[in-house]
């Protein structure tokens, strides 16, 4: 905890019970010019123009940090937007989101990247940063670190391009590499029979991740370089990369709530709004993804967030189903829920902010000085029930329907400005601000 002369006044106060790098403490934290200044004992809180006081059933914890969710724009405003993606967001104590490069138009050179700028700069509500997709020249490499990119994502579909040279090209600039961890020679393959959605999973089988990741870690883990892998949905596939990590290596890797909490048997229960790429799996792998999360095994949890249009999800012929559903408003009640109700340790809310704000290396996500002002003021007292129509995403369906939750973000404060409060939402669109990663040449001159 870091102090500050008590003389020294700053603008807000927040004080109450917190929850501080796995522990629950009775803090002030004290936000200056939208940043963390102090972090003590509420006997040793500094003045302050605002004060908030958080009492009852309700706790700090830090801005939450989604580092993968879609949000469509430009192309498919139809399917979700700046404004209502992070909307979505907001209600979930999301105060940053790392979106991914598969829009339309297909990200990968930075003058694509500046226009979504723009367009998010213009209309999202909480803070972002984007991916950039294996880029269109390897000459980009560079100026698309320089121009704050949070890392490259890597698609199946691009295993067979010169992953050793953006590799290469990327570890001098110290960049993350993101991988969706599918072999494509692996998926859609044998199978015979009848092809429907209540089979996804065994088109899509899990020895597609495993081979995936043991390849790609055979062919690019070198000593330096940073790689991630997101959305695991195989308990087997995130033993390699445990492996791996014991051997030096700086591999780290994700999962979403939908891997630990729903099996294959919610395809057959919810049809296409629950096919999602990788599939939801058996049981007995939702089992060893739960045993990995309680072990600390994975290091953040994401949502991927990944909103398409009901009547898409709707169709019959399975394969034009589009995969994946939106998650941003639910995944931190799912947590509390698997806390509360399930003894997971308190812990895994860190791997939904300080993680993946490490990962990223976004100054999010952490209670703690030099840190943007980013909390969220969380109220456990109430239980309720998931319904996809409520969503204020413009996908409006959920394979957690029905399922029970703990609590809901009561506030929630993004760089010290109070954004959403008792269900209403504060500020205007375009409040959200574009984050780099530390050290990139942007993030230095935008400080
Ligand atoms: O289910 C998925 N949906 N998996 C992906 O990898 C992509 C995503 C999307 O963009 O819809
Ligand atoms: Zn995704």
């Amino acid at each position: 905890m870091g102090g500050r002369y008590p003389f020294q006044r700053v603008d807000l106060t927040v004080e109450g019970k917190c929850y501080l790098n796995g522990e629950i403490l009775e803090v002030t934290i004290a936000i200056d010019d939208g940043k963390i200044v102090s972090v003590c004992k509420p006997t040793r809180a500094p003045s302050s123009e605002e004060r908030i006081v958080v009492k009852g059933k309700k706790i700090i914890l830090p801005g939450m940090v989604d580092m993968h969710v879609h949000m469509r724009d430009l192309g498919e405003t139809d399917k979700e937007d700046w404004l209502t993606g992070t909307l979505s967001a907001l209600y979930g104590g999301v105060t940053f989101v790392g979106d991914m490069p598969n829009n339309k138009p297909y990200m990968n050179e930075i003058r694509k990247l500046a226009l979504k700028k723009k367009v998010a700069g213009s209309k999202a509500l909480v803070d972002f940063g984007f991916y950039s997709g294996f880029p269109a020249k390897l000459e980009y490499v560079s100026e698309l670190i320089e121009f704050g990119i949070l890392g490259f994502k890597i698609y199946p579909h691009d295993y067979f391009k010169d992953l050793q040279a953006l590799i290469k090209r990327s570890e001098k600039q110290n960049a993350l590499i993101v991988f969706h961890a599918e072999d494509p020679g692996m998926v859609e393959g044998q199978y015979e029979g009848i092809k429907n959605v209540t089979v996804h999973h065994i088109l899509r089988p899990e020895e597609a991740e495993i081979t995936a990741v043991r390849n790609l870690l055979g062919l690019i883990a070198y000593e330096g370089i940073r790689i991630h892998f997101t959305h695991m949905s195989s308990p087997n596939a995130v033993k390699e990369i445990i492996g791996y990590r014991a051997k030096g290596f700086k591999i780290t890797c994700d999962t979403c709530p939908h891997y630990v909490l729903l099996d294959s048997s919610f395809t057959s229960k919810f049809g296409g709004i629950a096919k999602v790429n990788p599939p939801l799996r058996s049981e007995e792998s939702v089992k060893g993804m739960r045993g990995h999360l309680r072990g600390g095994l994975i290091d953040a949890i994401s949502t991927d967030h990944a909103p398409h249009k009901l009547s898409e999800k709707l169709d019959s012929d399975y394969e034009r189903i589009p995969a994946g559903f939106p998650g941003l408003e639910i995944c931190l009640p799912l947590l509390m829920k698997l806390i509360l109700d399930e003894g997971f340790p308190l812990e895994i809310l860190s791997l939904y902010s300080a993680n993946p704000a490490t990962i990223l290396r976004v100054p999010k996500g952490r209670i703690s000085p030099g840190f943007d002002g980013d909390l969220v003021i969380y109220d456990y007292s109430i239980r309720w029930c998931v319904r996809g129509e409520e969503f204020h995403s413009k996908a409006k369906y959920t394979p957690f329907e029905g399922m029970e939750v703990v609590g809901k973000p009561y506030m929630v404060i993004i760089r010290g400005v109070v954004a959403l409060e008792d269900g209403d939402v504060k500020v205007e669109k375009g409040f959200g601000r574009y984050v780099s990663p530390y050290g990139s040449r942007v993030s230095r001159l935008e400080a």
